[in-house]
């Protein structure tokens, strides 16, 4: 039996162990063997149907049963709080994280980058960067603040969460609802990436309109995984985030210990390469929303919380058009990270592991070498190979931490730089 299920939002049953699961109802007198039943609401109880998510858990112990929490002083880098000082309007890009220098973990590893708006007005993205070198042993993190999208860049995560293993590469992305413990574990040794964090609205499947029933990312491709517990009687760390602040507790066991399963809400994975890619055979560089995986609407219609979004590998046919993205300004901000290989309108700067930040109206587009190497390319079919970069395109200005103001590029304003002068004729 496979340890994923496929498809995307299904409604899932699964137990570990035959019977587990009770029928018919979801919390009967006696659950079997003595389980727990709880359910986890990743909506409110009453919005619409089709926007429901949430499931039932049978498992060993109610996870009500913990002592206070505490703050937690490690991760010093991880969600520390926004200052309130005025943000300039420049545009923004890092190198990436260095490889830590002490044995750190997934939690201990997480330095936040960006992020724009306080968790407790349930919108608004963050975006992290990890590297770690070290498994999570005897404990886990639960994010009360939002639905976390792990995007490795180098070095596969092992996510053993409370509905089960997630087993994701570098290409790959795995989504971890709000408020699921899970354990990273680094089957390579060492990992690093990115983390999305989402406070709105729950990423979900664009709308396709005329592209039809078809195409982007096809739901059939997300894989749940099935359930798997934890019988373990060793204390067990749990690390929250809770309103952007992270705290800790122990408990006297593995909060690993789900033995069954249903519901809608639950962690998945995704291979980038599924991703069905549209784009012009014609003329013009569309609009980058051809290339959305997963959006986060907010109350305005089309206006996205959060669009997650990816530049793969991909045929450039165009003719008479300038291939790369254009020059432009957006009412959206625009996070941009590359898991691998080189964006095409950025020749250079711009590594695996870094980020960028092109916030609302920031002029932006290709740098100088790639405008003069495309405006000047001999436009034959071309495929554009090994490359992956993503970006987090929101509605709310991003606020880039303390920490990544004090270690950004220095010089990225100068990729616009000596652009020639345009040569009209003179009038009359
Ligand atoms: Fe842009």
């Amino acid at each position: 039996m496979s340890d994923y299920i496929p498809g995307f939002g299904n409604h899932v049953s699964t137990e570990a162990v035959p019977g587990a699961l009770p029928i018919g109802r979801n919390s009967p007198q006696k659950p079997a063997f003595g389980l727990y039943a709880e359910q986890l609401s990743g909506t409110a109880f009453t919005v619409p149907r089709h926007e429901n998510r949430r499931s039932w858990l049978y498992r060993l112990h109610p996870t009500a049963e913990h002592p206070p929490y505490r703050r937690y002083d490690g991760a010093a880098r991880f969600a520390p709080a926004n200052d309130a000082a005025p943000l300039a309007p420049n545009r923004l890009r890092w190198d990436p994280l260095p490889a830590p220098d002490a044995p750190t973990d997934l939690v201990d590893g997480l330095v936040t980058m960006l992020a724009n708006r306080d968790p407790a007005e349930l919108e608004g993205v963050a975006l992290h960067v990890y590297a770690a070198n070290r498994d999570m042993t005897d404990r886990v993190f639960m994010d009360a603040d939002g639905e976390l999208l792990f995007l490795p860049q180098a070095g596969r995560l092992r996510l053993d969460t409370e509905l089960g293993r997630v087993e994701v590469a570098p290409g790959q992305v795995a989504l971890v609802p709000r408020g699921v413990r899970f354990r990273a574990t680094l089957p390579d040794g060492e990992a690093s990436g990115y983390v999305a964090e989402n406070h709105g609205a729950l990423f979900r499947l664009p709308d396709l309109g005329p592209i039809g029933a078809n195409g982007l990312a096809n739901p059939r491709d997300f894989e749940t995984p099935v359930a798997r517990y934890e019988d373990e009687d060793r204390p067990t760390e749990v690390v929250q985030k809770f309103l952007g602040t992270l705290w800790t507790t122990t408990l006297d066991h593995s909060p690993l210990d789900v033995v069954a399963w249903h519901g809608n809400l639950a962690p998945w994975r995704y291979d980038l390469a599924r991703f069905m890619t549209i784009n012009t055979v014609s003329f013009d560089h569309p609009d980058p929303s051809i290339f959305t995986v997963l959006t986060s609407p907010s109350d305005v219609p089309g206006r996205a919380n959060a669009d997650f979004v990816i530049f793969p590998p991909r045929w450039m046919v165009a003719e008479d058009t300038f291939r790369p993205p254009w020059f432009h300004r957006n009412v959206m901000s625009e996070a941009m990270g590359l898991i691998t290989g080189a964006y095409d309108a950025k020749a250079e700067g711009f590594r695996p592991g870094g980020v960028s930040l092109h916030n609302m109206m920031a002029g932006h587009g290709p740098d100088l070498a790639s405008w003069r190497g495309a405006s000047e390319a001999e436009l034959r079919p071309h495929r554009i190979e090994g490359t992956m970069a993503f970006m987090l395109e929101s509605c709310w200005p991003y606020r880039p931490t303390a920490h990544a103001l004090a270690h950004a590029q220095l010089d990225y304003d100068a990729v616009w730089k000596d652009f020639p002068k345009a040569q009209v004729p003179p009038r009359g």
